[in-house]
């Protein structure tokens, strides 16, 4: 299956990849995953796109678009892949679709999660992101085992630069305003799907999981 899924920033696009992954065998893809990655280990891109991260702007497409044709390349995928992250803009989203029919694919659904902004502030500004492996936590709905350390390798865990609450309050409306168009984009190609993504993991992975079905 090939899939995305859309949703505002703390929807649960990251936490609900998970389940999604391990029950269809589908290769997440998180293009903040990948830039952060770059970033941490001082790549040119990583360079690029660090301003524009801890703004909580967009990182222009161009350099999204070039990141993402090399992805693509990855065989693995080949198994069905969940892109996290990606399209965020209309022109990325027309890019896509022109590699697509380049490489033959085609996507079979567009998740869309939606939760309203005030509950997106109080889960973005809790979480807790581990420094080694990436998983996230939440101080009150997901804590880890023990305070401060990843519950799978033992990582520290930090507070992501664009999850305090000014910067959070921006990508919010960086999201309304340069994202949210999208949906309407894939509702026109009849392949959106929205989902409530309020209520407690598990509710809302049942969801996700009856559209999948
Ligand atoms: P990115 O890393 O993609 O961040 P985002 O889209 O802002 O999304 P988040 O990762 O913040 O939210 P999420 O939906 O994954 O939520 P999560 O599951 O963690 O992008 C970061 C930056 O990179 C961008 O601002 C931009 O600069 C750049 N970038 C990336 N892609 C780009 C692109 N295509 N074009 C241009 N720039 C790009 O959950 C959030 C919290 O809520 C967690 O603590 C979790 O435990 C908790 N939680 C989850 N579900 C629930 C629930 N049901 N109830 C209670 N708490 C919950
Ligand atoms: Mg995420």
């Amino acid at each position: 299956m090939n899939l995305i899924f859309l949703g505002p920033p703390g929807a649960g696009k990251g936490t609900q990849s998970e389940g999604i992954c391990r029950d269809y065998g589908t290769i997440q893809l998180s293009t903040g995953d990948i830039l952060r990655e770059n970033r941490k280990t001082g790549t040119e891109l990583g360079q690029k796109a660090e301003s524009y991260m801890i703004d909580g702007e967009l990182v222009p497409d161009e350099i999204i678009i070039d990141m993402i044709k090399q992805e693509m390349r990855k065989p693995e995928l080949a198994a069905g892949y969940l892109l996290d992250g990606f399209p965020r803009t209309v022109p990325q989203a027309k890019a896509f679709d022109a590699l697509l029919s380049q490489l033959g694919q085609k996507l079979d659904c567009v998740l869309v999660l939606n939760v309203p902004n005030q509950e997106l502030v109080a889960r973005l500004t809790s979480r807790r992101t581990c420094r080694s492996c990436g998983k996230t936590y939440h101080l009150m709905f997901k804590p880890p085992l023990a305070e401060g350390i990843c519950d799978l390798d033992g990582g520290e865990l930090y507070q992501r630069k664009d999850d305090v609450e000014e910067t959070v309050i921006n990508r919010l409306s960086v999201y309304e305003n340069q994202t949210k168009p999208l949906i309407d984009y894939y509702q026109k190609q009849g392949l959106a799907k929205v989902i409530d993504g309020v209520g407690k993991l598990d509710e809302v992975y049942a969801r996700l999981k009856a559209v999948l079905d």
